[in-house]
């Protein structure tokens, strides 16, 4: 893929997806011609309901559903890593990016209405983990434009995307998973078990962009999922908040058996598209989850939650539309990252065990 070879910092970090690095307001060269104009949210936006602040951006989300924003080209994307803003994505805590901001990658991708369906087990946790959420919304995306003209032993996607619950009254809270940081040869989106936690970069070149990474949080390949433990989906703050350490998202196996029908020819026209035969009501993973950190901690491994002794099935993400391509999805649409700082700030012991394996 074209990051591998030219930004090779940046490629594919965790912490850069969905709108971490985005560029200052000049870059605007590969926005459409004309680029699609969408009303701007209410004012008092963020003290609505979910369900009214969904609807809203469901309307501009469908307002722009047949067209995509281009791919970053080789010099904007240059251009965009020498002016990154070092922490936005962290600290801004909107679903509206900055005016004039540009996703670095994974910016294009397919956009869904989900609800997250929590099972028994979910019970152990708190907030939207143990409530689940009728208020949500799926970003499947690939780190860059894929090759059209691929040797088979060439990485052609990497899947990850994220999914934004609304809750009442208060900002939403985002949930972002990665299969890995190098990304996968199959053009089966669905071959392989995402995660908030991934391998450390095995690479010189995906270890010299950890270093970059680590400017904005010390645990460059996690993200957190303490937020969603934090308040109820009606806004209430929940008193001792508990989330699981680390949690995969498992394709449905129908999807991973009939996965979008994603080509060389195909998928860098039209990305997004391949989703949309994916009926309203399916099951797009089952998310599973550890408590705690296994005993002993081990990361060098992309592991099948399935195989790992303590892993339950807490959830399922079911589709409540179809999946659409969206500009406002891509250009506009943010997603705050919870840093794995926050999930130290409720389980601080976890840090020793995390930095005993993890530089
Ligand atoms: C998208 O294209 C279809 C088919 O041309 C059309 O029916 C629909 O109105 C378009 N939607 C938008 C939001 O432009
Ligand atoms: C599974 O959980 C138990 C109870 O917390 C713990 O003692 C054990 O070490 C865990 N196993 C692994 C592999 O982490």
């Amino acid at each position: 893929m074209r990051f591998s070879s030219i930004v090779p910092l940046a490629f594919g970090l965790l912490t850069l997806q969905n709108g971490f690095v985005n560029a200052l307001p000049q870059a605007t060269s590969t926005t459409l011609d004309p680029a699609p104009t969408v009303p701007a949210l209410p004012d008092n936006y963020e003290t609505l309901a979910a369900v009214e602040k969904k609807d809203l951006i469901w309307d501009r989300i469908q307002g722009t559903s047949n067209s995509s924003q281009n791919w970053n080209g080789i010099a904007e994307s240059a251009w965009l890593l020498a002016t990154l803003p070092p922490r936005p994505p962290f600290d801004m805590a909107s679903d509206v990016m900055v005016p004039g901001r540009k996703k670095f990658i994974r910016n294009r991708g397919a956009h869904a209405l989900v609800k997250l369906v929590p099972t028994e087990a979910a019970k152990q946790y708190t907030g939207i983990w143990a409530t689940g959420a009728q208020n949500g919304l799926i970003r499947l995306t690939t780190l860059d434009e894929p090759p059209s003209n691929p040797k088979p032993e060439d990485i052609v996607i990497a899947p990850g995307g994220s999914i934004k619950f609304w809750r009442d009254g208060i900002p939403s809270t985002n949930l972002f998973f990665i299969y890995s940081l190098e990304g996968q040869t199959s053009w089966n989106y669905f071959e392989n078990p995402c995660s908030n936690h991934l391998a450390p970069p095995k690479e010189l070149k995906t270890k010299v962009g950890k270093k970059f990474n680590q400017r904005v949080s010390h645990y460059s390949e996690m993200t957190g999922t303490s937020d969603l433990a934090k308040f109820t989906a009606d806004g209430k703050p929940v008193p001792q908040p508990k989330a699981p350490f680390q949690i995969w998202l498992v394709p449905a196996a129908g999807l991973k058996a009939n996965p979008p029908p994603l080509t060389p020819e195909t998928a860098s026209a039209n990305f997004a598209s391949h989703f949309s035969a994916i009926p309203e009501g399916s099951t797009i993973y089952s998310i599973w989850a550890i408590p705690e950190p296994q005993s002993p901690y081990k990361v060098d491994t992309v592991y099948h939650p399935e195989t790992l002794p303590n892993a339950t099935h807490i959830a399922d993400v079911v589709s409540e539309s179809k999946f659409t391509p969206s500009y406002y999805g891509d250009a506009h649409l943010h997603f705050k990252h919870t840093s794995f700082d926050s999930d130290l700030e409720l389980r601080p012991e976890w840090r020793e065990i995390v930095r005993s394996v993890r530089d």
